[in-house]
């Protein structure tokens, strides 16, 4: 027994929960995931996966983005980076719904999985129907010689290194890491980027360990924020464009570990109704990066204020005009708008990792969840 709680505590390697260990593990998981992939000073991207195909890709009419929570996320952020980079059409399904859903596919259509475990049952039924249908399909998995790794024609690993919280944290970042390579390699194939594009990019995603350690340090801030706002029954969760998907997973976050209800929004279809939720015992989660969309955000923030909700920004370092307005910010360091979401994250894992350890809930293994989901 005593031998079995020490062991845990090693594998802890000194931090208090798997979540928090795998949340630091951003910066060096990120620069595996893009090591050796990626050389921005010869102005190359290689993944073998996608050389070995890259006519398919090339070809194709559509990608089509399977996976299931925290990886369904991390396509709809792939998405808004395949269509503006590589202008390559994108569509993001839940694969519990795809699969059952007689969808439209051919072989003109490149579907991509994405999968942590790369044991989830929908995403393997989505990827043997497509396969059916004829369809090329890519999985972007972690675990190594997964069901998914081995079903799909090819694919490219994150290199995450284990992920044991079942909340997933370190899978997010670095899937998005992978997509950008992928991404990026395509639309240098298609011309759609220039090469000084190109290599701005490479060098921008190189110095992004670098700030997600910036960024950790918000962690003593965000404490005291989980403190005011642990008693909340609702939280709301706003953004735009590459970060909307981020909203949507910063409320999945606190939902699955800390129980609280919380729902992500794209900031604009705030008026569409959640605005009718807000008062003085709302907080606002609302990530305001100075790229992309900040002006529009910014009103966003102002509406909630004269609603008298409760604002928490994410920020650019250095920003003015949220912190006039909200009632708390936390700032991370300024980057290109595609990469922003490998930022704007991490205060929002802290922010539910310290609110459910406030309440006193099992950080690491919430109620009624899995890590892996094998069955329907
Ligand atoms: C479960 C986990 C989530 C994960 C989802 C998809 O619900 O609790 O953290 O995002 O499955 O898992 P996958 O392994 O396919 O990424």
């Amino acid at each position: 027994q005593e031998l079995q709680l020490n062991l845990e505590q090693i594998e802890k390697g000194g931090f208090d929960h798997f979540m928090l260990k795998e949340i630091y593990e951003q910066p060096s998981a990120i620069l595996d995931t893009f090591r050796g992939r990626m050389l921005p000073n010869e102005g190359i991207i290689k993944m073998s996966g996608i050389e070995d195909n890259m006519k398919t890709f090339l070809n194709a009419n559509r990608i089509i983005v399977v996976a299931c929570g925290t990886s369904w996320h991390a396509g709809l952020v792939s998405e808004y980076i395949f269509e503006n980079l590589a202008r390559i059409p994108v569509e993001v399904e839940y694969a519990s719904e795809f699969r059952y859903r007689n969808p439209v596919i051919t072989d003109k259509d490149v579907v991509i999985a994405i999968s942590q475990s790369g044991e989830t049952a929908d995403t393997l039924a989505a990827i043997k129907l497509a396969k059916s249908r004829g369809a090329f399909v890519f999985g972007v998995c972690n675990v190594v010689g997964s069901s998914i790794a081995r079903e799909t024609d090819a694919g490219a690993y994150t290199h995450a290194g284990p992920e044991i919280g079942v909340a997933s944290t370190k899978a997010f970042t670095t899937q998005i890491t992978v997509l950008t390579l992928i991404a990026l390699r395509l639309a240098r194939a298609k011309g759609t980027i220039s090469s000084s594009e190109f290599r701005h990019h490479m060098i921008e995603l190189e110095l992004i360990p670098e700030k997600v350690k910036k960024a950790l340090e918000s962690d003593a801030y965000v404490k005291t924020i989980a403190d005011i706002y642990k008693n909340s029954n609702n939280f709301l969760y706003l953004g735009r464009g590459y970060n909307f998907p981020v909203a949507l997973e910063g409320a999945l976050k606190l939902k699955e570990i800390s129980y609280i209800h919380a729902e992500g929004y794209p900031a604009a279809e705030m008026k569409h109704g959640p605005i009718a939720l807000i008062d003085e015992n709302m907080p606002i989660v609302v990530i305001a990066t100075k790229k992309g969309h900040y002006e529009k955000v910014v009103s966003n923030i102002q509406e909630i204020k004269s609603r008298k909700g409760k604002i928490i920004g994410i920020v650019t370092e250095g920003d003015e005009q949220v912190k006039a307005l909200a009632d708390h910010v936390i700032e991370v360091p300024e980057t290109i708008e595609s990469l922003t979401p490998l930022l704007t994250t991490i205060p929002l894992q802290l922010l539910s990792y310290h609110i459910a350890l406030m309440l006193d809930k099992n950080v690491d293994q919430p109620r009624n969840l899995a890590k892996a989901v094998t069955v329907e």
